[in-house]
C-alpha cells in the first residue's frame, strides 16, 4: 500500500528516541529492580481539590462537546494569567489544546511551509524534530554551549538565520539542560527574530519550575507581541500530565487563523477538564513549591556525590525536573553509558543523544524519585564511572 511522506518523516522521531525508557519497563516488568530516571513525569499526585473538581464537573454533565476555543472557564483564567504578564491579552489571545504538544504541533501547522526552517538550540526537548518534521519543515540546530550554561546565544541564532528561516523556538526553563533565559538574552534574541522577521514559539511549560533566577520570556515584551506564541500547560504546573490539559496564547489574527486547523483536529476539548484547569490556575496550590523544592535539593545531592568521583560533571539546572552529566570523562558517550548502565546497574537514564548532537556526551537524569532512591542512583553511577576507568588502558611509561 502507499503511505503519505509523513509517515516516513516521522518513521525514526517517535518512541525510538524512548528505546532506554522503554528497555527498562520491559526489564521492570521481568522482576528487575530499575531505579527509573528516564520520563520527565512528576513525582507528586495533581492537588484533590482539582481531581473533586474534575469529578464534579463529570457527574454536573460537563461531558458534552465543547468549542474550538476553550471553555470560557479556562480562556478567561488564561487571559487573567496572561495578563500579569501583558496587559493587551484577550480571548481572542488564547487557544485551548490537550497539553503543550498538541500547541505545538498545531501551532508548527499554522507557521510552516514546506521546507521551510526552524531554528531551535541544540540539545532540545525530543519531540521538537517530530513536530517541526510534521509540518514538511527542517528543523535547524544551533550548538547551545555547555561553558555558557546552554543559554542560546542571539550572536549564535543569528549565524544559523537563512532565507528559509521562519521560526525560533525557545523552551525556558530548558529540557534536557535546565537553562532559564535572561531578560537580557531574550531581548538579543528578539532583536534577531525582528530584524529577519522570524516568528518566536516560546515553550513554558517549567514556568513554575524554576529554582532561584527569575523567569523571562518574550511575550512579556511588547516590542515582540506580534510575533511571539507561547505553549504550556498544567502537566508539570500542577502534575497533572494526564490530563492532557494545555494552551497557545499568540496574537489575535494568528489564533484566528488557527482556530479553523484546532477545530478540524480536535473538535474541542474535554469541558469536565477544562473546569478543573479553571481552578488549578485560578487558585493557590503548593504543588509546584513542593516540586521545586524537591528538584532542587536531589539535583545538588546528585552533583555533590559526582563531583566528589570527579570523572562524571554534572551540569546544575537552573529549573526543571532533569540535571546533564557529561559522561565523556569515562571514554563513552551518552548512549553507550546509558546502556552500560541500565544493563550493569539497573539504573534508566536518558541518552543525551536523544535530545541533539550537541548532547551526545550527556545523560540526562530525571529527578523524579526520592532523595534515598537517587542517591542509590548516584552510588552506581559512580560505581560503574570508576569501572570503566579501571578497564581503560593506563598510559605507556616511557622508557629509560
Ligand atoms: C519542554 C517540554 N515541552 C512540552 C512537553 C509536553 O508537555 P505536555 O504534557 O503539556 O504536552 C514536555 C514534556 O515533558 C517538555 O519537557
Amino acid at each position: 500500500m502507499r503511505y503519505a511522506a509523513i509517515t516516513e518523516r516521522l518513521a525514526d522521531l517517535g518512541s525510538g528516541k524512548w528505546a532506554i525508557h522503554l528497555q527498562a519497563r520491559r526489564k521492570a516488568a521481568e522482576g528487575i529492580p530499575v531505579i527509573e530516571l528516564t520520563i520527565g513525569e512528576p513525582d507528586v499526585r495533581p492537588d484533590p481539590a482539582l481531581l473533586d473538581e474534575c469529578a464534579r464537573a463529570m457527574y454536573a454533565g460537563r461531558t458534552r462537546y465543547s468549542n474550538g476555543r476553550g471553555e470560557p472557564s479556562v480562556v478567561n483564567a488564561l487571559v487573567e494569567k496572561y495578563r500579569k504578564r501583558r496587559s493587551d491579552v484577550t480571548a481572542r489571545n488564547v487557544l485551548c489544546f490537550p497539553g503543550t504538544q498538541t500547541a505545538l504541533f498545531t501551532v508548527m501547522l499554522g507557521l510552516l511551509d514546506r521546507d521551510d526552517e526552524v531554528l531551535v538550540g541544540d540539545p532540545y526537548y525530543a519531540t521538537y524534530e517530530g513536530v517541526i518534521a510534521a509540518s514538511g519543515a527542517r528543523m535547524a540546530p544551533v550548538p547551545l554551549h555547555p561553558e555558557k550554561n546552554f543559554h542560546l546565544q542571539a550572536e549564535d541564532l543569528a549565524r544559523a538565520v537563512t532565507p528559509r528561516s521562519r521560526v525560533v523556538l525557545l523552551n525556558t526553563p530548558h529540557n534536557p539542560t535546565g537553562a532559564v533565559l535572561t531578560a537580557e538574552e531574550i531581548a538579543a534574541i528578539g532583536e534577531v527574530c525582528r530584524k529577519h522577521d522570524l516568528w518566536i514559539v516560546c515553550d513554558e511549560v517549567y514556568e513554575e519550575l524554576i529554582f532561584s533566577t527569575a523567569f523571562a520570556s518574550p511575550f512579556d515584551d511588547p516590542a515582540l507581541a506580534e510575533r511571539t506564541i507561547v505553549v504550556s500547560s498544567i502537566s508539570k504546573s500542577h502534575a497533572a500530565p494526564g490530563f492532557r490539559s494545555g494552551w497557545a496564547i499568540g496574537p489575535a489574527e494568528f489564533c484566528d487563523r488557527l482556530l479553523p486547523v484546532s477545530e478540524t483536529m480536535l473538535f474541542g476539548v474535554q469541558p469536565f477538564i477544562a473546569d478543573m484547569t479553571a481552578m488549578a490556575l485560578t487558585q493557590p496550590f503548593d504543588t509546584a513549591t513542593v516540586m521545586r523544592a524537591n528538584y532542587e535539593r536531589r539535583a545538588r545531592l546528585l552533583a555533590d556525590v559526582l563531583e566528589r568521583e570527579g570523572t562524571l560533571k554534572p551540569m546544575m539546572p537552573e529549573g526543571g525536573m532533569f540535571i546533564v552529566v557529561d559522561v565523556s570523562g569515562t571514554g563513552l558517550a551518552g548512549q553507550d553509558f546509558a546502556s552500560q548502565l541500565l544493563e550493569r546497574k539497573h539504573v534508566a537514564v536518558m541518552p543525551g543523544a536523544s535530545f541533539g548532537e550537541e548532547a551526545a556526551n550527556f545523560i540526562r537524569v530525571s529527578l523524579t524519585v526520592d532523595d534515598e532512591q537517587l542517591a542509590i542512583a548516584a552510588g552506581r553511577m559512580v560505581e560503574l564511572a570508576s569501572e570503566l576507568a579501571d578497564r581503560r588502558p593506563r598510559p605507556q611509561r616511557a622508557a629509560g
